[in-house]
């Protein structure tokens, strides 16, 4: 079942909401004209209607081109933006042990500079049929170049076909993969100019991965439209739900001087890297000009064995975001003991979803009486719709979110100065 519901009473007054509605209207104007700071960075905007439908049924044919080769692992290579968004719909869609009949196992590589990772993948992947799909914008990132050198050599050390078994996404012309992928005749895959890394997850970046692990492309893009269609359209801030949820945000930040923390929870492992997509989403967007909320995530009941304690009592310097899910893929009825032996006979009444459900409730009321503010999504299911509609609504919130602390949205000068710093210490030329 398709669902999703924001509740924000637990978090901020609906008078006082409703109180930044010029400045969010103003905000919305310059976001559909593209007249805001970084407005050359809007492509994701209409995106989820606007996207090449040739290029998606492209993707379709290499990932079947691979299956059909008897590929089984995909192992996708980037970093930040080029990474996160691949790896949080994978675990949310297909879960952390599943993968779909028709898809093929995602492994990650690039995402650290860790030789032991590196190592401990190639002897993995040793005797497995495997691809690679290296993912960079400007092609030059040092982590998944590195990835891409050793892996590269590694595969065409396996295999003789190791050329039909390499797909690259980067820009269209710009940067070394492009040249490269011309070079070898690699399937190449474009990354549009006007939409930034941590953007990118709807276009080849996330959904040629996605498309590789078996999810359905097709209810990802409709999640995506529905998420468009419902609040973009109009920009009322008693029924539009990205901005509801932005301004509240803002509101506990702006005029509170304790929330400067935001978490994300939820109470289902296979989401804690949809928690890790949403964290560089916001954090790499907003923490500028030092201002913004430091994003955190969390799983529930998890971490309440670990974080428990300080949310209740510790410094009230954060706020909760708590996505929950209706449905379970599968519940589970937790059989009687005989004897009672474990003392847990008197929850048998319960399915596991029930007791989940429960200790969300009984959290919820904890934390909001031990002063934390409290937002709510519930969502249907953790299925390939879910996932896009969420992550067009957290795009269209963080956006909103970071005029309304009035940075510039789209860029990452602090990124580029360790990127740069990295490259003086290591003797790149030209630095
Ligand atoms: O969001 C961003 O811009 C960054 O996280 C980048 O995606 C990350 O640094 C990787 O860059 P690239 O895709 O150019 O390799």
């Amino acid at each position: 079942m398709n669902k999703f519901k924001l509740d924000i009473s637990k978090a901020i007054n609906e008078k006082v909401l409703v109180g930044y509605q010029n400045k969010v209207s103003k905000i919305h104007q310059d976001i559909i004209k593209g007249q805001g700071q970084g407005s050359d960075f809007l492509g994701w905007l209409n995106w989820p209607n606007d996207y090449d439908k040739a290029e998606v049924n492209k993707m379709v044919e290499v990932a079947n081109k691979l299956l059909n080769k008897g590929v089984t692992i995909m192992v996708v290579i980037g970093i930040g933006g080029s990474y996160l968004g691949a790896r949080a719909g994978n675990e949310m869609i297909n879960g952390i042990f599943d993968r779909a009949e028709n898809g093929m196992e995602i492994l990650y590589a690039g995402n650290s500079i860790s030789p032991t990772y590196l190592n401990q993948l190639e002897k993995y992947l040793k005797g497995k049929s495997w691809a690679i799909n290296v993912v960079s914008k400007s092609g030059t990132t040092t982590e998944p170049a590195i990835a891409f050198t050793v892996l590269k050599a590694a595969l065409e050390t396996s295999f003789k076909d190791a050329n039909e078994r390499i797909v690259v996404t980067t820009d269209a012309s710009k940067g070394t993969l492009i040249e490269v992928a011309h070079q070898e005749k690699y399937p190449a895959f474009v990354i549009p100019d006007n939409i930034g890394g941590r953007f990118s997850v709807l276009t080849p970046v996330g959904m040629f991965p996605l498309i590789c692990s078996g999810a359905d492309y097709k209810a990802i893009f409709s999640g995506a439209q529905d998420a468009l269609t419902k609040n973009l359209a109009n920009d009322d801030l008693t029924t539009n739900e990205a901005y509801r949820y932005a301004t509240t945000r803002f509101h506990l930040f702006k005029n509170n001087d304790k929330y400067s923390n935001e978490f994300l929870v939820t109470y289902e492992p296979q989401m804690a890297m949809f928690g890790e997509w949403w964290k560089q989403l916001f954090a790499e967007s907003e923490g500028k000009e030092h201002t913004g909320l430091l994003t955190s995530s969390a799983t529930f009941s998890t971490d309440l064995h670990s974080l428990g304690q300080f949310i209740q009592e510790g410094s009230r310097c954060f706020f909760e975001t708590v996505i929950t899910v209706a449905t379970p893929e599968k519940d589970i009825i937790i059989p009687k003991t005989e004897g009672d032996i474990n003392k847990i006979n008197y929850l048998t009444k319960f399915s596991m979803q029930e007791i989940n459900q429960k200790a969300f409730n009984g959290v919820i009321d904890a934390h909001v009486s031990g002063g934390v503010k409290n937002i709510h999504i519930e969502i249907g299911k953790m299925d390939s719709y879910h996932f896009g509609y969420l992550v067009y609504f957290f795009e269209l919130a963080c956006a909103m979110s970071a005029y309304l602390l009035e940075v510039n949205p789209f860029n990452q000068p602090g990124v580029e100065v360790y990127k740069t710093n990295m490259f003086k210490l290591l003797g790149k030329k030209g630095y």
